[in-house]
Formats: structure tokens, C-alpha cells, sequence
């Protein structure tokens, strides 16, 4: 298939673009390269640079069989402070890029959606009919993508797969000796923030909270391998089925807490990470974990990654220099 990947120079749609490369499909990226990295978009990939808004249409004339829909802002603290930038980016860049599709006649889109959707979880296994009560921006315009893609299913016979991720980690082989990971200027994510401390051998890791109703009292997360996650968005394209819009959580469905992870960080880099108690980061829920059983079920996917592979593959990415400094 010749597929586009919106946003194909970020973290999570380059390993896509890779591997969707690697199966034989064709990919074409498209990314304003606003957070996003050009020499992260794979070797073998069509690369536009520019915006869904006003680019998404020409790209979608030459030629597409489905989409894979990565572009967006994605950080909760920015999202509480410039809301606005979330709601025109994330909800306005994606109806631009269904508008589009529509006068392309293009019906097939998976959607990079995410756990930040349900907010604050009622029960600890979080499934995809849990009440979705998201308590920031982020959260909330994801949800509004998610329901515009429900409306596209019935009202246009759109095919539309609503991927919902929890903790995303690990990186992945880019085919050329090196690797794709997570690189954001500022660097807000526990593994590789903590990796890049490791990597520097300086500084103190500040880990936020240790009066959760948790074990050990610090939050609890449920951390899914980046390669695993693009296997979910192989499996998704075949179902997308017109006329509906499917949900699926991706989680591994176990958790662990925010001490668990500096501990599988501290054995597989082998040095010394110092860590802090610092106050808890306002809007953190105290346990996210997925149930995974709807995606296991109906396209037979399950993650084949622990948490000791993320962290060893997220380092293996950190010590290119790439990542976080
Ligand atoms: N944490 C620290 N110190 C740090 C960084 C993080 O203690 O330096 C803690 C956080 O407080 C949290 C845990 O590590 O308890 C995980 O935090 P991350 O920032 O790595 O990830 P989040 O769980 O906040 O965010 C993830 C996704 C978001 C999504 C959110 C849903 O990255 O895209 O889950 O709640 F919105």
C-alpha cells in the first residue's frame, strides 16, 4: 500500500514509517518538522515538509490507500498552558487532513490517540468503555479527535482505528546502524529523562511524590516498547473497516511504579543515577494501566517487550547523543 504517515519525523511515527517500510509498504511523511527531526524520518520514505492544514490535500492527490495520523502536540504541561495552540493543532490540523481525505476520497485513517483520554481511572484496568473525563487540553482534544473520527465512520464511511497509548518507551533500529528514539528539546518523560542523567553522570533525578496510594508511594505506569506499539499500527490498518471507528487500548496491562523504573535504569546502564523526593506534578493520576484485551482479541496483537528491553533500547538510542542532554 502507499501510505501517508502525518508526523512521520517524530518519536513514534518515524518506528512506524520504518517498519511500515520494512513490510513493503510505501510511505510518504508529511511533518512541519516543529518538534520533529528530518534525519529521523527513514531512509526510503517520500519526505513533504509541511502542514496538514494546507498541505495535506496535494499530498493526498498523488496517490494514498490509508493514513497514519502521528502529527500533533503532545506535551499535558504545555497543553494547560496554551491550550488554544492544542485545540487549533490537534483538533484543527486533524479535520483539515479529514477534509481532505474526504475530497481525495481516501477512508482509511489510524489515529495516534492516547490514555490521557480517560483522565483520572475509576478502576486500575483501564478498558475502552471506561468514562472518558480527560483533565487536561491534551487529553481533551484527542478526545474530540476521537469522537470527529466516530462521526466520519457514519456520516462519510470513513474506516477509522483510534489507537489509545499508555506510556510509550524503548527505541527502535533505524536500518542504518543507528536507532529512532524519543527526542524532545525539553524533556519531560521519566525513562529518558533519567537516561540522559545517566548518560551524563550528573545531575539528580527528581521523582514526584512518594505519598500515592501506591506500594512504595510513587506513581504507577504501564510501559509499552515502541516496536511493539507500530505492530499494533500494522495490525490496525487491515481493520479499518468503512462505516466504523474502533477503539483499542495499548498497555502492556502491567504497571510499575516510578521507583521500579529508576531501579531497571540504574541495572541496565550500570551507573549510579542520584534521585530526589521532590512534590507531586499537578494532574498526575496515581496508577494508569491498560487492559489490552479488546486489540488481543480481535486482531490477535500482544506486546513482546518488559520494561528491562525500553530501558535497554532507550539506552542503546541515548548513548547516539541524540536524545536527552
Ligand atoms: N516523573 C518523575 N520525574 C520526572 C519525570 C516524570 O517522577 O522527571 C514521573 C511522573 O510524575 C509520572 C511518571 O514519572 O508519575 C511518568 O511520567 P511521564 O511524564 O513519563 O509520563 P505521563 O504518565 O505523565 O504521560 C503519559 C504520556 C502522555 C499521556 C499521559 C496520560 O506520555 O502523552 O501518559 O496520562 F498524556
Amino acid at each position: 500500500m502507499r501510505l501517508l504517515v502525518t508526523g512521520g519525523a517524530g518519536y513514534i511515527g518515524s518506528v512506524v514509517a520504518a517498519r511500515l517500510l520494512e513490510h513493503g509498504h510505501e510511505v510518504v511523511v508529511l511533518d512541519d518538522l516543529s518538534t520533529g527531526h528530518a534525519d529521523a524520518v527513514p531512509a526510503g520514505a517520500e519526505f513533504v515538509q509541511g502542514d496538514l492544514r494546507t498541505d495535506a490535500g496535494r499530498v493526498l492527490a498523488a496517490g494514498i490507500d490509508a493514513v497514519l495520523h502521528f502529527a500533533a502536540k503532545s506535551l499535558v504541561g504545555e497543553s494547560v498552558a496554551r491550550p488554544g495552540l492544542y485545540w487549533s493543532h490537534n483538533l484543527g490540523g486533524t479535520l483539515a487532513l479529514l477534509e481532505a481525505m474526504r475530497a481525495a476520497q481516501v477512508r482509511r485513517i489510524v489515529f495516534s490517540s492516547t490514555a490521557a483520554t480517560y483522565g483520572e481511572p475509576e478502576r486500575v484496568q483501564i478498558e475502552e468503555t471506561a468514562p472518558t473525563l480527560p483533565t487536561n487540553p491534551y487529553g481533551a482534544s484527542k478526545l474530540a479527535v476521537d469522537t470527529a473520527l466516530a462521526e466520519h465512520a457514519r456520516m462519510h464511511g470513513v474506516g477509522a482505528v483510534s489507537l489509545r497509548y499508555f506510556n510509550v518507551a524503548g527505541a527502535h533500529p533505524d536500518g542504518n546502524g543507528g536507532w529512532l528514539g524519543e527526542r524532545h528539546t525539553v524533556e519531560t518523560h521519566l525513562i529518558p529523562n533519567i537516561l540522559g542523567m545517566a548518560l551524563r553522570q550528573d545531575g539528580q533525578l527528581s521523582i514526584f511524590g512518594d505519598d500515592y496510594p501506591t506500594a512504595d508511594g510513587t506513581c504507577i505506569r504501564d510501559y509499552i516498547h515502541v516496536a511493539d506499539l507500530a505492530a499494533a499500527h500494522l495490525l490496525a490498518l487491515t481493520a479499518c473497516t468503512a462505516g466504523q471507528r474502533t477503539i483499542y487500548n495499548l498497555g502492556c496491562g502491567t504497571g510499575y511504579s516510578n521507583l521500579e523504573v529508576l531501579t531497571a535504569c540504574r541495572e541496565v546502564t550500570g551507573r549510579d543515577i542520584p534521585a530526589r523526593i521532590a512534590r507531586r506534578r499537578p494532574g498526575d493520576p496515581a496508577v494508569l494501566i491498560a487492559s489490552s484485551e479488546r486489540i488481543a482479541a480481535d486482531l490477535g496483537w500482544r506486546p513482546e517487550r518488559g520494561l528491562r528491553d525500553m530501558v535497554a533500547d532507550a539506552w542503546a538510542f541515548a548513548r547516539t547523543g541524540l536524545g536527552a542532554r
